[in-house]
């Protein structure tokens, strides 16, 4: 039977996380820190709208690319907030930023093309790229704080390399990239024919002053693909609703990937979309802030190496000291304290683990508690 499917889709792996997490669940783990998703409700004004748009039988199919209303207030939302200019054409209505991902994967993939991935990263890139033909090339940065340097960007670029992709904050780190690393990217890339692929998703969830990240270079604006998600800044995960900012041209193709496999975004959807571009989701990030500020000082207090996330809801420790694997670790605090969190395999770095602190304050004290006493007996 095995020779009846396409032989990529045999090498593809599903999703670790999600297997780590099951695991972590029959081993009966009680305390979960595990999956990136906020433990907040979608905003009430936002779930609203979608009602009043069933209401007004808003269930016809929509646009291919999404309601012009939305893609215009998207327009004005990234010029306000990101001080980016598009127009409308500039913009793809997406399934969650998953969609906009493989989209643009999909869109600029030739057999043997390259992709720089910065390691640690979050896992569906090196799955789909290969899936799609393409070859990933990591950039190491757990020994620079996350940040990357012109000697390992020199290193990762070739004649093949089609684009870089770029997480800032970064899933699993949190870590924001810093000026440097972004002035080392754009002295790279400037005369070259390579895209730029900036995973947005954690982008308004920022716990210092909010800088702009690859955007900031207007010569490079024809080469960057913005992908971007409601899951996280608006804590609307199962809505799964996002999309992707490029030039006319590549949004034009990227739209046939997209017509063939969505059609287009639910429509009902698309107002609560708009109505979610008004949330000032600040009070949210307060609250993860506090908690990042709460499990960093524990966990440094336990003798853990760890940088201190400036973004997302993740935090990473090191846990070489400990001359185990992260899945050793991660699966002997499930089974022995009940504590569930992702080895840092996951996301190509075995010599840490994931945090995910999106859960309410009373869940991290007792992880914290729990992790202290395991760490005690290693
Ligand atoms: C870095 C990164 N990119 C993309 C996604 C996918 O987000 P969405 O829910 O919009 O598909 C996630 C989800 O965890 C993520 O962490």
């Amino acid at each position: 039977m095995k020779s009846l499917y396409n032989k990529k889709i045999l090498q593809v792996q599903t999703s670790k996380i999600r297997q780590f997490n099951d695991y972590t669940k029959s081993v009966g783990a009680d305390v979960i820190l595990t999956l990136g998703e906020p433990d907040f409700f979608t905003p009430e004004a936002i779930t609203d709208e979608a009602i009043k748009a069933l209401k007004e039988h808003q269930t016809k199919y929509g646009p291919t690319s999404g309601f012009a209303d939305l893609r215009q207030k998207i327009c004005e939302f990234e010029k306000k907030y990101n001080n980016f200019e598009c127009v409308p054409d500039e913009v793809l209505i997406t399934h969650g930023s998953t969609e906009a991902l493989c989209s643009a994967f999909f869109t600029m993939l030739n057999p043997g093309d390259e992709i720089i991935v910065p390691i640690p990263a979050y896992p569906m890139y090196r799955q789909m790229i290969e899936f799609m033909g393409g070859k990933v090339i990591t950039m190491d940065t757990s020994h620079t704080n996350f940040q990357i340097t012109k000697p390992m960007l020199a290193k990762a670029l070739s004649s093949k390399t089609k684009a870089i992709i770029l997480t800032s904050p970064n899933n699993p780190t949190g870590a924001i990239l810093s000026d440097e690393s972004y002035e080392v990217i754009y002295q790279a890339l400037k005369d070259k024919e390579i895209f730029i692929i900036s995973d947005d998703v954690y982008n308004q969830i920022v716990y210092s002053k909010r800088k702009l990240g690859i955007i900031k270079y207007p010569d490079l604006k024809d080469r960057i693909i913005v992908c971007q998600s409601y899951s996280k800044s608006y804590a609307m995960p199962g809505w799964r609703c996002g999309y992707m900012l490029a030039n006319k041209e590549f949004i034009k193709h990227a739209t046939k990937i997209h017509q063939y496999m969505i059609v287009a975004l639910n429509t009902f959807i698309q107002p609560a979309m708009i109505k979610a571009l008004e949330y000032d989701s600040s009070e949210m990030v307060k609250i993860y802030q506090e908690r990042r500020d709460y499990i960093y000082d524990r966990l440094v207090k336990m003798g853990l190496e760890v940088d201190k996330p400036e973004g997302a809801f993740y935090i990473f420790p090191s846990i070489k000291k400990f001359n185990i694997s992260s899945f050793e670790f991660c699966k002997r605090l499930a089974l022995e304290y009940k504590v569930a969190i992702i080895p840092g395999d996951c996301f190509e770095a075995d010599d840490h683990v994931r945090i995910s602190y999106c859960v309410d304050f009373e869940t991290i004290k007792v992880a914290c508690d729990r992790l202290e006493k395991f760490i005690k007996t290693l």
